[in-house]
């Protein structure tokens, strides 16, 4: 009996270490210097420190397998088991994500970061779960700047431009506040739809716009820190329910680690970007004075208090305290 159960364990562990690891793809849109593209390498680097010769993480940036939404069609159907999507494309899954699309409800970046990391933001989360996503966490980007082939240092002067938009219905009435238009393009094709003039402006972070060559098709850009760009770090319920315990415990206490991380330097990153767009020399960069900056916020009172009063009280309430 004794021989027996010898033979048994040492079957049990030889199995175990012939099995094959556990591969989790790792899909996102942006360059590798980015907050994003360093979140998911850090990922990437304690997995397989931690969790050596059990799970393998591959990670594939600057959309060269998935652009926008394909990413998270790939999710659905297991195809990767990793993505971090702006919160914009996730909004038809949680309508209460919209918070997050609305221009100066958050005073500054920091302010985005602590109601990350409150708990009614696992709330917004949850909802994921219905259509088959498990929300891990939040990571930050940076705040949103408006570049354009001219100068925008009010919001008249964006009126009759195009921006290329994420595909938000938020996002397009923004844009109608102001006078202009919000053209939704998948974030590869943007660089694209600026060059061929398609559209004539953009929004995004310092790291996103230098890092996708901005400056070498708009001649103008303006702090305006007029919304967030954060993501929501997902994996698929099938890939995660079969997933073994301790691993999972391990997957979580890393994805923790790893959302400390991306949320403390995106800052930094941000601007490491903005140093590097004034020193490239190709666009002009304005910031606003304060008249300016309350002209921008003025223009977008009612429409803040109109879309907020869609939003539950305590989801938007947060935001006001994390304001102070
Ligand atoms: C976009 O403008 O589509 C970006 O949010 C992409 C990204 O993932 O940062």
């Amino acid at each position: 009996m004794k021989k027996f159960l010898i033979l048994v364990s040492l079957c049990f562990i030889a199995s175990s270490l012939m099995a094959e690891p556990i591969v989790i793809k790792f899909s996102h849109v942006v360059s590798e210097n980015t907050p994003k593209g360093q979140g998911a390498l850090l990922f990437k680097k304690l997995v397989e420190e931690r969790l050596a010769g059990r799970v393998v993480v591959q990670v594939f940036p600057n959309a060269l397998l998935y652009s926008d939404t394909d990413e998270i069609n790939g999710l659905l159907t297991n195809e990767v088991q990793l993505i971090a999507p702006s919160i914009s494309k996730l909004i038809q899954y949680n309508p209460e994500l919209s918070l997050f699309d609305l221009p100066f409800l958050f005073k500054d970046f920091n302010s985005v970061v602590k109601y990350w990391r409150r708990d009614i933001s696992r709330e917004l989360l949850s909802p994921l779960a219905n259509n088959g996503f498990v929300g891990l966490d939040f990571w930050g980007n940076g705040m949103k700047q408006m570049t354009a082939t001219r100068e925008i240092r009010l919001p008249s002067d964006a009126a009759g431009l195009k921006f290329r938009i994420q595909d938000s219905e938020i996002l397009k009435r923004e844009y109608e506040v102001i006078g202009a238009a919000g053209i939704p393009a998948e974030f590869s094709n943007s660089f694209t739809a600026l060059k061929n003039g398609i559209v004539q402006g953009t929004e995004n972070t310092w790291s996103n716009i230098y890092t996708q060559n901005y400056q070498d098709v708009q001649s103008n850009m303006t702090e305006t820190n007029h919304g967030v760009i954060g993501y929501i770090l997902v994996t698929n319920r099938t890939f995660w329910a079969q997933l073994p315990f301790d691993v999972k415990v391990e997957l979580n206490e890393i994805i923790h680690e790893v959302t400390d991380t991306v949320n403390n330097e995106a800052i930094v990153l941000n601007n490491q970007a903005l140093q590097k767009l004034i020193d490239s020399n190709k666009s002009t960069i304005l910031t606003l004075n304060e008249s300016e900056k309350d002209a921008w916020k003025e223009a977008y009172a009612s429409f803040l208090a109109i879309e907020g009063s869609h939003i539950n009280r305590s989801v938007l309430r947060a935001a006001e305290i994390v304001n102070r």
